[in-house]
């Protein structure tokens, strides 16, 4: 099968030019190089993607160091394990050296050697993502897809090209049910059984990586597909009981997804997922995927406000009251629980504080107030503290009404003393 003429009509021509650039200048040492992974996967199913990944059977640095040199082509960065990131115009793309890979013990990273294209697709996670597209002047275009990749791709199916290859890297577990999910397909049967067989290696692996592979799932447009599926599995119980869930996470997903910001919703939907756990699963969690401080933080703040939320379902509180209560919990933990908790009352006061109190600031700053004759100190604190609470609570609207109050408490102060 030939797709040069689908690569000119899938990729942006400043891509293509980069991708025909590098081809032509490997060319020149009789080196190949190949479109390969995700982005064949894509070009073949008709969905978008501009990650470039294009591998040389050859010196993956050393070709893109030449190019940096004799083109308009930018070397943005290189390693010494044959890698290299180019640029062009707007558009980047990886560069690797074509590599065999061995698996010193499973869960292992693999240890790496220069290797043929062949040898570089083998080693790969399922024959979906194991497809290449030539570049060189002589097969421009041909499909390389020695294990049925297309095929599996028209079938809906998700397939391992060997038997230990969740063995060598169970993080393939993870990644397996993501594109399942994500495309709609289905594990082919030999795939679906070792898979099941397999889901205890995922101890072997690192918390970092098990961690990566869950952000990856948490980055789709609907993660709690691959969630539910994973559940059903018994994977998230084996990384850990806190992931089990409670049977609310679709729609605790998609209303996160309304409400947060992209960035956020990776860690919103972490506090989500464990939102029903105890805190000793959870403690063992953040322990078991190495979370990252700020990470943590969110996840504890989530439980410990779940804990407090009967302080807050209450209809009289003032608007000082729920910044009192709110204001030493991370954001997104105040988030999660607007989100999970049943009562409309606290949903209403989480929400409150997160739309509007929390960026409500007085009009006076110290210096002002020094202007007023309040002195530096922890008289000064106790009068912003008394100015921001009058705000919270609209008792004061103009920067005048604060100076009048700010006169008045500290009046109040002198004559205390
Ligand atoms: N890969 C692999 N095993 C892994 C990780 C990656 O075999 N544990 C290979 C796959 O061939 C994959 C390619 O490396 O296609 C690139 O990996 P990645 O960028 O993570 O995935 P994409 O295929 O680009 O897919 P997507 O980003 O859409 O998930």
């Amino acid at each position: 099968m030939n797709l040069g003429r689908q690569l000119e009509e899938y990729l942006p021509p400043q891509l293509l030019s980069l991708a025909q650039n590098v081809s032509r200048e490997a060319g020149r040492q009789g080196e190949g190089v190949y479109i390969v992974g995700g982005i064949v996967r894509d070009l073949l199913l008709g969905c978008p993607n501009v990650d470039l990944d294009l591998v040389v059977e050859g010196d993956a640095v050393k070709l893109a160091k030449r190019m940096a040199e004799t083109s308009e082509v930018r070397l943005l960065a290189h390693h010494r394990f044959g890698t290299a990131k180019l640029g062009y115009r707007n558009f980047t793309a990886d560069l690797a050296t074509a590599r065999k890979e061995t698996y010193p013990r499973p869960g292992a990273l693999p240890v790496v050697a220069p290797g043929t294209l062949n040898d570089d697709l083998i080693r790969r996670d399922f024959s979906v993502n194991a497809m290449a597209i030539s570049l060189s002047a002589n097969d421009y275009g041909a499909l390389v897809d020695l294990y049925e990749g297309r095929s599996d791709l028209e079938h809906g199916l998700i397939r391992i090209l060997h038997s230990n290859s969740f063995k060598d890297d169970a993080t393939r577990i993870l990644r397996g049910v993501r594109y399942e999910q994500r495309f709609g397909f289905k594990f082919e049967a030999q795939t679906a059984r070792l898979l099941n067989r397999d889901i205890p290696m995922l101890d072997v692996i690192s918390g970092d990586r098990v961690r990566h592979e869950l952000e990856l799932i948490f980055k789709e447009e609907r993660p709690e597909l691959a969630v539910r599926r994973l559940g059903e599995l018994g994977v998230l119980s084996r990384i850990g009981p806190a992931l089990a869930g409670d049977g609310s996470i679709a729609e605790r997903f998609s209303e996160a997804r309304r409400l947060e910001k992209p960035a956020q919703l990776p860690s919103l939907y972490f506090c989500l997922l464990v939102y029903a756990s105890g805190e000793d699963d959870v403690e063992r969690l953040l322990t078991r995927l190495n979370m990252p401080a700020r990470l943590s933080k969110a996840i504890r703040d989530t439980l410990q406000l779940r804990a407090k939320l009967r302080l807050i379902h209450k209809h009289d509180l003032r608007p000082s009251d729920i910044y009192a209560l709110l204001q030493e919990y991370d954001a997104v933990a105040t988030q999660a629980n607007a989100i999970a908790s049943d009562s409309p009352i606290v949903r209403r006061n989480l929400r409150l504080f997160l739309t509007k109190l929390r960026y409500i600031k007085t009009s006076l700053d110290g210096e002002e107030l020094k202007g007023l004759g309040v002195p530096p100190g922890p008289q000064m604190g106790e009068v912003l503290r008394m100015l921001h609470k009058a705000k919270l609570d609209g008792e004061v609207h103009s920067k005048a009404d604060e100076e009048k109050l700010a006169r008045a408490i500290y009046e109040n102060q002198k004559d205390g003393r």
